[in-house]
């Protein structure tokens, strides 16, 4: 069992972590957004940054404090956090995408709050955000390793590994979010690792442990890339 017990076993070693929701403006007073807590990403920063590691947590709008030793940089919007995951992501070994990014926003976002009009209906119309993970993937100058999420209700398995294909990741982290006990507000959580040439399931725990984990393997695989 891999463990982070010594706490310096990753001095040196950059992260720039991605966590919480994005909030995408409506108009002055809506926004779009979803159920992220951030709680995974901010246990990962937490986790790393106790093994030594110097971490640059990017965060969307969560209701929790930021981790001790940590560079935050908050964020809202989707394009805010491109922004800023691309330039720290140049400067780190690892990337790690725990972030739920809102997948559209608004083609334009409204001046003045909108008014309710006598239509029954209202439509939207809303453009594609950049996919964050996958431009960090594709960096050709100083791309990190790079590790996502796949939260999924069903097939979550097969659709981890078309993500971790499609975006050219380096490993993904399958979360089944449809059970009680994982994934989005809870306080434990389940996954499955899987990289190009293999996969592990770590059971249901605490996050904070399952952080733990995932920094100490996720350390292993970049340092095997490394020695190669
Ligand atoms: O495609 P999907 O949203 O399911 O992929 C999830 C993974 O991609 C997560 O690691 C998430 O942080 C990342 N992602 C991203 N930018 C997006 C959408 C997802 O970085 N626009």
């Amino acid at each position: 069992e891999p463990l982070l017990s010594s706490k310096h076993v990753l001095s040196g070693l950059t992260f720039t972590i991605t966590a919480g929701p994005t909030r995408e403006a409506i108009d002055p007073v809506r926004y779009i957004s979803n159920h992220s807590s951030g709680k995974m990403g901010y246990a990962l920063a937490e986790a790393a940054v106790k093994a030594g590691a110097k971490v640059t947590l990017i965060s969307g709008p969560v209701q929790l404090p930021a981790p001790a030793g940590v560079q935050m940089i908050q964020v809202e919007s989707a394009e805010q956090m491109h922004q800023a995951a691309l330039t720290a992501a140049a400067q780190s070994a690892i990337f790690i995408g725990c972030a739920a990014v809102a997948d559209y926003r608004m083609s334009e976002i409204a001046t003045d709050k909108l008014k309710k009009g006598s239509e029954s209906e209202l439509q939207l119309t809303l453009v594609k955000n950049p996919d964050i993970i996958a431009a960090v993937a594709g960096m050709n100058k100083n791309r990190p390793f790079t590790v996502g999420f796949a939260a999924e209700t069903r097939n979550v398995l097969d659709y981890a590994r078309q993500k971790l294909l499609n975006k050219k990741l380096d490993m993904i982290c399958a979360n089944d979010v449809s059970k009680p006990n994982s994934g989005f507000n809870s306080n434990q959580n389940a996954i499955t690792l899987i990289w190009p040439l293999g996969e592990l399931d770590l059971p249901v725990q605490p996050k904070q442990q399952l952080a733990e984990q995932l920094i100490a393997l996720i350390s292993q695989h970049y340092h095997a890339l490394e020695k190669k």
